[in-house]
């Protein structure tokens, strides 16, 4: 039987839907991260909202929010805990894919906790909604390649993208991208886990 999860972060109360990804060691760190920046955004973007946990943190940073998921589930726990934390006003959410139905520079603050294991580590018996939850196909990096190929068009000129890396998908990798497509990307926290290594990387246009 699946259960429903309860915890409280940084004073939001966060309720987790069955099959929807339960806030773990990433989305903390991130957390930590987003909490602590001392500067406003007009317009946030959460991309693979979840739950919404990182949605309740931008409301803090960002004067609107945006969460996006491509999961019907995800897309109803995030407006639950919308309600349960009185931030209606400020939080839309929306279902689909990545930034696919958002207008050109909407967002100065893309965050981003992309599923990302690796194929050979994804439970294939778990049906397909949950695995899409954090399952990154080969290599760890389907979602992260097509996030990385499509996030520039909706980001304003002087804002800027939050996204978290593991070890297991090839940091580099995204850094060397990042940086041919006119991208400064820098990892501003890491930290290590029992099987591999978090990165958060924060990237902004070089010519800023
Ligand atoms: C690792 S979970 C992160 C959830 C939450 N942001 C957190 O930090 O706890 C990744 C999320 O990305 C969503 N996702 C996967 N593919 C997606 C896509 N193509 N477009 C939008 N969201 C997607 C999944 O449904 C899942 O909710």
């Amino acid at each position: 039987m699946e259960h429903m999860h309860f915890l409280n972060i940084y004073g939001f109360e966060i309720t987790v839907f069955p099959k929807v990804y339960c806030p773990s060691d990433d989305s903390f760190m991130f957390c930590d991260v987003v909490i602590s920046l001392n500067k406003k955004y007009e317009c946030g973007l959460d991309v693979g909202c979840g739950c919404g946990i990182l949605s309740m943190l931008l409301t803090r940073v960002c004067k609107h929010v945006v969460a996006i998921d491509i999961s019907g589930t995800a897309t109803r726990n995030t407006w639950y805990n919308v309600k349960l934390n009185s931030t209606r006003h400020k939080v839309s959410v929306v279902r689909g894919n990545l930034t696919d139905p958002f207008k050109s520079s909407t967002f100065d603050f893309i965050v981003f906790n992309p599923p990302y294991l690796p194929i050979d580590k994804c439970d294939l018996y778990v049906d397909e909604e949950e695995r899409i939850a954090w399952c990154g196909g080969v290599n760890g990096r389907l979602i992260i390649d097509r996030f990385l190929n499509t996030f520039s068009r909706v980001l304003r000129k002087n804002g800027e993208l939050m996204f978290l890396q593991s070890s297991l998908s090839d940091l580099q990798k995204t850094l060397e991208k990042l940086h041919e497509m006119g991208f400064e990307a820098s990892v501003i926290f890491e930290k290590s886990f029992f099987f591999e290594k978090l990165y958060l990387i924060r990237v902004v246009r070089r010519w800023n």
